[in-house]
Parts: structure tokens; C-alpha cells; sequence
């Protein structure tokens, strides 16, 4: 299986999966003598793990990061960094139904019919599991992006049709939502419950803002910043679309509307969602994720076996009810990674 490795001088490839030993990444092309631990992590992982919202999967991981190389005497030293994080409350057996009948919106049907062979306890490679690995990654990432004192949020915008009128950065890590906007996080909690009382699931939007980043990050045509940060966004499970600055909205505005008018003191507005050319502008970037609400879900479905008869799937498992909010960490992650990667290939050329 290809396509485990991501980025150009700061890359990193992740490994496991969702019922295996445990989940992992290799970065490579980070820089000597910055500091890390393994305390480093613990922040940014706890964000990521069920158990937030009482409707998160019920599976319970410490999600602990080893450092198992790459750092001596607390500095990288240039060499890959390899963290791993074991998987530790493993229950396959609700999954064994997965082994004839494949889960309608889920990977089981296209890696079966793409490796015949692959391990779908716990959705295996295609789980969210493998989210912490980038999580992980992030916290590099972010310590690289250190000296441009670059700082990047991320939040639930919008979650089962219930939108954060309000942009409150404050107010993110203050409910169990990430959403920005205390006033609509309790219809978000009772939109979330019903759900889960019809044993359906719910999508929603996240956005991702980087303030501080320079002019110059991006390199154009195929390594466009958008373009790659598109590609880690996408590559996350779930996410069904990605928007920059105006995004979709650009196509109904008129150039005179869309333009963002340029002022010494910088741009008046941000339809550009930080980025022209596929170069950096010095505003802020920002960008939205459209999430799919979550495949496995609790009501009984049409379905197909392996031979393709036809059947019908009731699951008993572990599953959230949204992947919003749980991956809010992981696209903020992403988008220091992408971040990251950049900045070393625009500093290689200064
Ligand atoms: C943070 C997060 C949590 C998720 N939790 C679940 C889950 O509990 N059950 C599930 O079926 N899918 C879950 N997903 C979604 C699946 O991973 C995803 O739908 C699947 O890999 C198929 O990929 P696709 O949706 O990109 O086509 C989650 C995704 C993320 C990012």
C-alpha cells in the first residue's frame, strides 16, 4: 500500500493501524537541536481522543506519544523522528461483521475490492486511528514554525446544520465543541444527542485560521501552498471538501467584490483566505473543511456481502457520532504540517 508519506523537506510517513500494535510516524527532514519530549504531546493528544463529548466512541486511549528516535539529550538532532503511540483498549469482536459485510460509506468496500487482504477490525488502516499519528506530527510541526511565531486555530464552525455566528477564539477550548460561539454550543449538544437517539450521525465544518505567517510560503505551480494544503486536509477521513478565503462563495462575486483592496498598511479584505498565486500574502490564512457525518451508524442498512448478495447490516460498535469535533486537532495539525514543510523550503532558498 503507497501513498503513506507527506510533504517535501519536512515529510512524514505514518504507519498502523486501528486494532494493531499501535500507530505511528516517521518524520523526516526536521531540523537539529529543537527541543522535545514526550510531555510536548500530551496537550494536543488529549484534544484529539474520544471522550470530550459524551458521544464520542466509547474506546478509551491514553494516547501516550514515545519518542523512540531522533531526539538525544532533549534536541532533535536531525535525524527521522519516529513517535509511536500503542493502541491499548482494543475490542475487535463488534467488528467481525465487517468481515463479510461491508459498512455503506466506509473504506471496507474499496480497500477489499483494491488489496482483497486488509485488517478491518476497528476500520483498520482507514480509522481515525491513524489521525493521531498526524496529531503527533503536528506538535513538530509547530515547534518548527516556532521562530515564525505563526499561530494557528482551529474550530467547529458549523456542526449538524447549527452555525457559530460568532468568531470567539477564547471561547474554543472553553466547551467540549471547539466552537467558537458559547451561545449555539448548547443547540449543538442537543442536535448531537438526537442523533445518537436515532442512531443516525451528523457532519459539519470546520475552519482553520493562521495568523503571523510571512509573504512567501508556496511554491507555484504544482506545490501551490492552497494546492498542498488542500491535499493534507483531503487526505484526512471524512473530509468531503475544502474552501480557501471566499472559497465557493468567489463564484457568485464580481472581481470589484472578490478583489481585496491593497492598502500600505496591507489588504482590506481577506477573500483571498491568505494566499495569491499560491504564494503566502502576510494575511491570514483561512480555510474551511466540509465533514461527512460519521458512516457507521446504529440504524440498519442495505448492504452487500463479499460475493455481492445482497444483506442487511445492524453494527454494535465503538463509533462516533460525529468526527466533529475530534477532528478539529487533527486539521489543525495538518495545516502546521503543510505550514512546516514550506517554510523549510522557502528558507532553503533565501
Ligand atoms: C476524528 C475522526 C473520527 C472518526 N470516527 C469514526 C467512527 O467512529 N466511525 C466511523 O465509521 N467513521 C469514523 N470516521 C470517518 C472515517 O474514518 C471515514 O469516513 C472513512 O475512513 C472513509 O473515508 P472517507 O469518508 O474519506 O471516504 C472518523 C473520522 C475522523 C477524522
Amino acid at each position: 500500500m503507497g501513498g503513506n508519506s507527506f510533504g517535501k523537506t519536512f515529510r512524514i510517513t505514518t504507519f498502523g493501524e486501528s486494532h494493531g500494535t499501535g500507530i505511528g510516524v516517521v518524520i523526516d527532514g526536521c531540523p537539529s537541536r529543537i527541543p522535545l519530549s514526550e510531555d510536548d504531546f500530551v496537550d494536543e493528544m488529549a484534544r484529539r481522543r474520544p471522550g470530550r463529548t459524551p458521544l464520542d466512541t466509547p474506546r478509551s486511549e491514553p494516547d501516550r506519544v514515545e519518542i523512540l528516535s531522533g531526539v538525544f539529550e532533549g534536541l532533535t538532532t536531525g535525524t527521522p523522528i519516529a513517535l509511536f503511540v500503542r493502541n491499548q483498549d482494543v475490542k475487535s469482536e463488534p467488528y467481525e461483521i465487517i468481515r463479510s459485510l461491508f459498512r455503506p460509506g466506509h473504506a471496507d468496500y474499496t480497500y477489499f475490492k483494491k488489496y482483497g487482504q486488509f485488517d478491518f477490525r476497528g476500520g483498520g488502516r482507514s480509522s481515525a486511528r491513524e489521525t493521531a499519528a498526524r496529531v503527533a506530527a503536528g506538535v513538530v510541526a509547530q515547534k518548527v514554525l516556532a521562530p515564525l511565531e505563526i499561530r494557528i486555530a482551529a474550530y467547529t464552525l458549523e456542526m449538524g446544520g447549527i452555525r457559530a455566528e460568532h468568531i470567539d477564539l477564547d471561547a474554543v477550548h472553553k466547551n467540549p465543541f471547539y466552537c467558537p460561539d458559547m451561545a449555539v454550543v448548547d443547540k449543538m449538544r442537543k442536535v448531537l444527542r438526537a442523533a445518537n437517539e436515532a442512531g443516525d450521525s451528523i457532519g459539519g465544518i470546520v475552519e482553520v485560521r493562521a495568523t503571523g505567517c510571512p509573504s512567501g510560503l508556496g511554491e507555484p505551480v504544482f506545490d501551490k501552498l492552497s494546492a498542498d494544503l488542500a491535499k493534507g486536509v483531503m487526505s484526512v477521513g471524512a473530509v468531503k471538501g475544502i474552501e480557501i478565503g471566499a472559497g465557493f462563495e468567489a463564484a457568485r462575486l464580481k472581481g470589484s467584490q472578490n478583489n481585496d483592496p491593497m492598502t500600505p498598511a496591507g489588504f482590506k479584505t481577506n477573500h483571498a483566505g491568505g494566499i495569491l498565486g499560491g504564494i503566502s500574502n502576510g494575511d491570514d490564512i483561512v480555510l474551511r473543511a466540509a465533514i461527512k457525518p460519521i458512516p457507521s451508524i446504529m440504524m440498519e442498512q442495505e448492504t452487500i456481502d463479499r460475493e455481492g448478495r445482497p444483506a442487511r447490516l445492524k453494527l454494535q460498535g465503538r463509533f462516533d457520532i460525529s468526527a466533529v469535533p475530534r477532528i478539529v486537532p487533527v486539521l489543525k495539525a495538518m495545516a502546521a504540517v503543510v505550514l512546516a514543510d514550506h517554510y523549510l523550503r522557502w528558507k532553503s532558498i533565501l
